[in-house]
């Protein structure tokens, strides 16, 4: 079993600086060893680029109606999509430290170059399927989905064009949503995407969730499970820039991990929004602990 490990330091889908710093300290905290130990072959270059460094060319690149640091974006998903494509192409797991939930349009972008079925469980406080024409905040972080999916008003975004519809509406499946915006909900119900919000997860547990969400995708179905770690509760990961009250437990995050990787059919795993800079110490010790034991779990990791 071989991982490739992307390391994306990047904070330009979002106003809050230090998710950048997201990959680096979860290597610090010892990421690499512990999945090391675990049986991988880890293949990971410790100078993964700071794409902080790669800005646009030019600043009218960058603004687009509403949308924030459009160029820089489109250009550092488009690198992190050609980094998964690699890792996924040669049958090993790739798994993406973020840095924000923008790159999800290079790593979905990525896999899906690979696997054209391949079925996206998005674990999120929020959908972010927000379009350009959508979203309130311009922040691209709550947009990635429906760029992937080529929803109206991501056409013709300069910078973009490396990224051609690839997530059919009928290929995803959340879980954990709180926090969905009202243009968000319709777009949703419109093109009936298969949604478990926190009610759900109350109503059913989490084992009869995940367990239809697997099912929902197709049991032979190459999986990619992009995780926002905000879609945990702020008192089990505090350090994100978006923390939402009422989300899933320790046990439940984790045993999303676990069980997909039980499927035997994960092919990429992200880890989004970790962010160093905010809160207390004690605060950002425990995110990054969880940000390093979700990945582990979706790597095998079993508590027996
Ligand atoms: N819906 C809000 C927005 O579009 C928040 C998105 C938060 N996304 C995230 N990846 N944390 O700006
Ligand atoms: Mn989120
Ligand atoms: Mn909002
Ligand atoms: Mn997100």
């Amino acid at each position: 079993l071989t991982v490739g490990i992307i390391g994306a330091a990047f904070s330009g889908g979002q106003p809050r600086g230090g998710v950048e710093q997201g990959p680096a300290r979860l290597v610090e905290h010892g990421l690499i060893d512990q999945i090391k130990s675990l049986g991988w072959n880890v293949d990971f270059d410790e100078k993964f680029p700071t794409y902080e460094n790669l800005k646009p060319e030019a600043e009218e690149d960058r603004v687009h109606g509403i949308l924030k640091n459009v160029a820089h974006v489109a250009h550092v998903t488009k690198s992190v999509a050609e980094s998964v494509e690699k890792v996924v192409k040669s049958g090993a797991l790739a798994l993406t430290l973020g840095g924000d939930h923008s790159l999800a349009m290079g790593t979905v972008g990525g896999s899906a170059r690979v696997h054209k079925n391949v079925g996206v469980i998005w674990v999120d406080a929020h959908a972010d399927i927000n379009t350009p024409l959508t979203t309130d905040t311009g922040n691209l972080h709550g947009c990635p989905v429906s760029f992937l999916m080529g929803l109206k008003g991501t056409e013709n975004i300069r910078g973009f064009e490396w990224l051609p519809p690839c997530l059919p509406k009928n290929r995803i499946v959340y879980i954990g949503l709180r926090d969905v915006d009202a243009p968000e909900k319709r777009i949703l119900k419109e093109n009936n995407i298969k949604a478990f919000s926190m009610h759900d997860v109350d109503k059913h547990g989490i084992g009869t969730i995940v367990q239809k969400a697997i099912d929902y995708l197709g049991a032979d179905s190459p999986i990619h499970l992009s995780f926002d770690v905000d879609a945990l509760d702020p008192t089990v990961a505090p350090a994100t820039g978006t923390p939402v009250r009422g989300g899933l437990t320790f046990r439940e995050g984790h045993y999303i991990c676990e069980a997909l990787f039980e499927t035997g059919n994960l092919v990429a795993v992200d880890i989004m929004e970790v962010n160093p800079l905010l809160g207390e110490q004690t605060y950002v010790m425990q995110t990054l602990q969880i940000g390093c034991s979700l990945a582990r779990a979706a790597m095998g990791e079993t508590l027996l």
